[in-house]
């Protein structure tokens, strides 16, 4: 069910003795393409989606926030000037948000807030980027007379993953939440902060999500580990290649120069990102002729790299890809950062409910659950509700 302002604001009002304050809201996100790319400044190709996080906030003249997550039923409070923070980790999410951009020169001050969110948990959707994006968003609105760029929002939550959550992600999610535009990807290079939006209205294709509802959580799975060796290789490159800043400034050629010098997990790993950086290119001239079956190949090769050569996949995910591979889908890959959550299908119009239909009673006779089959409509970005 869609979840609405006034989901938020009838809690919002319960909690926090009838009065009501600014309402804001930001999404999850989709990619097409660009999987694990963003981290090695490479290109991505995110949208936004309908479904986010909501948060009513209401400024209380303290130091303090007082915060509540309708979702959990739990309520923190926290001082904006104690540099610990809280423990929860969602509350962690509103608290770095917070100190960044008072590190930015936004004099924010103590607030009242209630949020609740539709995007899946743990479902490679980007729930906390959401949430992240959420807060930057009010705070500049509220405190930062809306001086702070959007880039800069997106950063904001980036560095509060790095330095208040421990996942040490890429831009991208942050970036599609902040600037998604209702009915179009876009594709940003990771690098220079460029980007541009693609209308997205594929004739007799549906992007439909299949939640393994395989949990994951970044911050305690080897995603860190990933960069690290990415980073890794990109360095043992660029002594004999100057040139070489990042894995996207590398070719094949080069990683096989230094094969001997790295270790076998190094070498898998940056050829599939290697690759990656190529693809999503391939997806962008393959879109502007309309070729949605090279599109779909992509992204299965993009699957199979994931699946064999990064190894953030799981048997449910690439069961998923199978049954779509099987069933003759046009495209299907694992999405967002693996280790669980969904894979993103690109599904001709006439095999829509068949495949609906089959992936969850496939899926169902072999794991004993259904998985959650999501349409994908691209929405916009973080704004102010009311
Ligand atoms: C997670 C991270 C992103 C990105 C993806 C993988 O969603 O937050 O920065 O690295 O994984 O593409």
């Amino acid at each position: 069910m869609k979840l609405t302002i006034e989901d938020v604001r009838s809690r919002f009002i319960k909690h926090f003795d009838g009065e009501t304050g600014s309402v804001y809201a930001s999404p999850g996100r989709i990619n097409l393409i660009g999987e694990h790319t963003d981290y090695n400044n490479g290109f991505v190709f995110p949208g936004a989606v309908e479904q986010g996080m909501i948060a009513e906030i209401k400024p209380n003249g303290t130091r303090n926030v007082r915060a509540y997550s309708i979702d959990l039923k739990d309520y923190v409070e926290f001082s904006l000037d104690d540099e610990a923070g809280p423990k929860a980790t969602w509350a962690r999410y509103i608290f770095g948000v917070c100190r960044e951009m008072m590190a930015l020169g936004v004099p924010v001050e103590g607030f009242n807030t209630a949020f609740a969110g539709d995007v899946p948990l743990g479902a490679g959707m980007s729930s906390s980027a959401a949430l992240e994006s959420t807060y930057a968003f009010a705070l500049n609105d509220l405190w930062g007379e809306n001086k702070i760029e959007k880039m800069e929002l997106a950063r904001v939550g980036q560095r509060t993953e790095h330095k208040y959550v421990g996942c040490n992600c890429g831009i991208m999610d942050q970036f599609a939440s902040v600037f998604g535009r209702k009915g179009s990807l876009m594709r940003l290079d990771c690098r220079s902060g460029e980007y541009a939006y693609f209308p997205w209205n594929p004739k007799g294709y549906q992007l439909i999500l299949v939640n393994s509802c395989v949990k994951h959580e970044l911050a305690g799975s080897p995603y860190n580990e990933r960069r690290l060796q990415c980073e890794h290789v990109a360095e043992v490159i660029k002594q004999k290649h100057p040139e070489v800043e990042s894995l996207r400034d590398a070719t094949m050629e080069m990683l096989d120069e230094v094969q001997g010098s790295i270790t076998g997990n190094e070498y898998k790993r940056a050829r599939y990102v290697i690759g990656e950086v190529e693809r999503v290119l391939a997806v962008c001239d393959a879109l502007e002729h309309d070729d949605y079956e090279m599109v779909g190949k992509m992204m299965y090769e993009t699957h199979y790299g994931l699946s064999k050569e990064y190894e953030v996949s799981c048997e449910e995910l690439d069961f998923l890809n199978d049954v779509a591979k099987e069933m003759g889908v046009t495209g299907s890959r694992i999405m967002g950062g693996g280790f669980g959550g969904c894979t993103i299908n690109l599904v001709a119009d006439e095999l829509v409910d068949a495949f609906k239909r089959e992936v969850k009673e496939k899926f169902q006779a072999k794991y004993g659950k259904e998985p959650i089959v999501i349409d994908v409509v691209i929405g916009d970005g973080s704004r102010k509700l009311c």
